[in-house]
Formats: structure tokens, C-alpha cells, sequence
């Protein structure tokens, strides 16, 4: 009887220990978002800026071979943002027909789609030492640019 009482007494305090437990592991998560340091979001126009300028450095540096493992690891960059630009909505889409809106975002998506999988053979080549493929990837891009400018900018 004396064994059965502390058994239980045992199994209480060990369940008390584990609520507290939870309970501050609990705690320390909820806290997460207000203590965690957190890069800003940026919005479309400034992620298109950083792109640019990754973009402009990229045109010169395309042509010099000994810059071929950074050239990799900045188009690896572009692939990044993107990655984030496709599930931004440019404002340019409110001003396209109701009815034709939802058309207009998806093609959006296509060409950054495209946009990204350019980078990706972009980041590919100068790892390769492909300085004639990375050349010509680097024209396909301007072009799908000029497009998207056209349509959504
Ligand atoms: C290598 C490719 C690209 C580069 C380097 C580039 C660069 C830029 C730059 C420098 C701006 C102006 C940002 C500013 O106002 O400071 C811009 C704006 C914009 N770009 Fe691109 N872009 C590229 C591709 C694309 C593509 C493929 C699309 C569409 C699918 C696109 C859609 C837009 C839109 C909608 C804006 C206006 C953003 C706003 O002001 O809210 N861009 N881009």
C-alpha cells in the first residue's frame, strides 16, 4: 500500500515536471518572432533593384574567366531573388481587363519561371568555365527582361 502511494506520488511529480517543461519550451517558441533577428522583406521594385545591379556587375564580369566562381555564386544570387520575385504581384496587373487578370499574373509567373531557370544554367556555365554559354545565357536573359519590362514594369 505504503510503495503503491509513493508510485503515484512519483508519477504525479514527474508528470508536474514535464507539464512545467512543455510549458516553458512553449514559451521560449512563442517568444521566437519578436526576439529572433529577421531580415527586412523587400518588395518587388527592391528586389528587381538588387537584381539589376547583380545583373550590370555580371555584363562585365562575364568576360573575365578568373571571375568565374563568383560570376557562379552571384547568378546563383539572381536564381535566389527570383525565386521571390515570382510570388510578387507586379501592380501593373490592376490595370489589365478583370477578365484578364488572372491570365496576366500567370504569365507572369511563366516568364520568371523562365527567368529562373535561366540563372540556373547561368550559374551552371561558370561553373563549368563556360564563358561562351554564360555569354549567351546572359543575352536570353536580357531579352526575357525586356519582355517582362514591356508587359508588367
Ligand atoms: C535579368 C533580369 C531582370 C533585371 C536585371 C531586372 C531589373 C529591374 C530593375 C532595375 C527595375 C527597376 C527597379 C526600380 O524601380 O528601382 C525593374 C523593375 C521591374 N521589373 Fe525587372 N528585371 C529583370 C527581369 C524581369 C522580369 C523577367 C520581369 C517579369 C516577369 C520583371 C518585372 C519587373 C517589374 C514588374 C518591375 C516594376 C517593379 C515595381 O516598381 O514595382 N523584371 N526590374
Amino acid at each position: 500500500m505504503k510503495t503503491q502511494i509513493t508510485k503515484k506520488l512519483l508519477l504525479s511529480s514527474l508528470i508536474f515536471t514535464g507539464l512545467i517543461c512543455a510549458n516553458s519550451a512553449f514559451a521560449q517558441n512563442a517568444q521566437l518572432p519578436s526576439t529572433a533577428i529577421q531580415a527586412p522583406v523587400k518588395n518587388l521594385q527592391q528586389n528587381m533593384k538588387e537584381l539589376g545591379s547583380i545583373f550590370k556587375a555580371l555584363s562585365t564580369a562575364m568576360n573575365d574567366p578568373a571571375q568565374n566562381a563568383e560570376s557562379a555564386k552571384q547568378a546563383s544570387r539572381l536564381v535566389d531573388i527570383f525565386k521571390l520575385t515570382i510570388n510578387q504581384v507586379p501592380d501593373s496587373i490592376d490595370l489589365f481587363p478583370i477578365n484578364e487578370q488572372t491570365q496576366a499574373l500567370e504569365d507572369y509567373k511563366k516568364l520568371s519561371q523562365n527567368q529562373i531557370d535561366l540563372a540556373e544554367k547561368l550559374s551552371a556555365a561558370f561553373t563549368a568555365n563556360d564563358n561562351t554559354g554564360a555569354a549567351l545565357i546572359m543575352t536570353q536573359m536580357n531579352d526575357t527582361k525586356k519582355e517582362g519590362h514591356t508587359k508588367y514594369k
